[in-house]
Parts: structure tokens; C-alpha cells; sequence
């Protein structure tokens, strides 16, 4: 069975705890391909499968807080379960993350609340890394904030950062939003 058909039975029934781990499982190797399949929306058993009871859903804001993500999530949405990713499962954790093509690092800033950029910085492209509360690049110490705008030089150029999004165990990340 392909990553893909498992994800398209799973919407198609009530999501069980057995269901959510299969379908966390095909989403894992659909990350690994770069193919993921996004929810379809509201209807999605992803989104709603669970009653909407204890599904989050929120992304961060230009100020590095998180307010509530608007309507369904579009096909530019790919997803990051956290059961692939256990550090940023915590909050302050992060995990570098290749998706879609893009070298990103996420961090859990505060609880459900997600940041996404680009690992490279946009000084001389070394790996930035999240620290808890901001991005660092340990080459010469430019610091980046949650929405990757510059905290301090020697680079002015903020990173591309990405809306991301809480969906029960899921972390939805918008490559088009940079
Ligand atoms: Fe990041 Fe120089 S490469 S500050």
C-alpha cells in the first residue's frame, strides 16, 4: 500500500487511535519523498476527525505569537508529524526539516506555537539553529526572530519564514508563505 492510499482510506472513515498513528506513519515517509498529501479542509479527518475537540490550530503572527490559522489548509501545506520529529515535540525543541524542496528549522517557541524558516543564513549561509525563543547562526552571530526578521547583524536580511500550523499531531507548514 502506498503512503498516498493509506492517507486517502484514512480520510475516508473516523479517526481512530490506530488510524492516526497509520496515517502519522504514511505522512512520515510522504516527507521523506517531498509528496505529502495536505488536508483537504475542514472535512478532513486530519482536521476534524476528532470532533475538533482537541485539535489545535494555530499559527505564529509578525510578532513571533500565535493567533488562530483562518479556513482550510490549502495544497501548499506540508506536513511535519511530530512523531517523526520528537524534539520539536517539546516546547523550546526544534528539528531541521527538508520539505518541499526547502532546507527549513522549526521550533515550538510556546505551547502549539510553531515557527518555520530557512536554516541557511542569509549571511554566509551557515545553519541557523533555534534557541528557545529566536533563530542563531553560530558562524558570526546573527540572531533572527520567530518571523525570521533580523534581531542582529552582520547580515540585514531577514530569513523566509513560513506559516505553520497545529493540527492534532501534525505540524502543517505553508512553503508558499515566504
Ligand atoms: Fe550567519 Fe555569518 S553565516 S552570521
Amino acid at each position: 500500500m502506498t503512503p498516498s492510499s493509506v492517507v486517502e482510506r484514512a480520510a475516508e472513515a473516523p479517526l481512530s487511535r490506530r488510524r492516526f498513528f497509520a496515517l502519522s506513519a504514511a505522512c512520515a515517509a510522504c516527507a521523506a519523498c517531498g509528496s505529502t498529501a495536505p488536508p483537504a479542509g475542514k472535512d478532513s479527518a486530519l482536521v476534524d476527525g476528532n470532533g475538533g475537540e482537541d485539535a489545535e490550530d494555530v499559527v505564529p503572527d509578525d510578532d513571533g505569537g500565535c493567533e488562530a490559522a483562518e479556513g482550510a489548509l490549502g495544497p501548499d501545506w506540508q506536513a511535519v508529524p511530530l512523531v517523526s520529529y520528537p524534539g520539536l515535540a517539546e516546547v523550546g525543541g526544534s528539528a531541521n526539516v527538508d520539505l518541499g524542496g526547502r532546507r527549513l528549522v522549526l521550533g515550538q517557541p510556546t505551547a502549539g506555537c510553531f515557527s518555520a524558516v530557512d536554516r541557511a543564513c542569509t549571511h554566509q549561509g551557515c545553519d541557523v539553529a533555534f534557541d528557545g525563543g529566536r533563530f542563531v547562526c553560530p558562524c558570526h552571530g546573527a540572531a533572527f526572530g520567530l518571523g525570521g526578521e533580523v534581531l542582529s547583524g552582520p547580515t540585514p536580511i531577514p530569513l523566509g519564514a513560513y506559516p505553520a500550523a497545529l493540527r492534532g499531531e501534525i505540524v502543517w507548514v505553508q512553503l508558499s508563505g515566504a
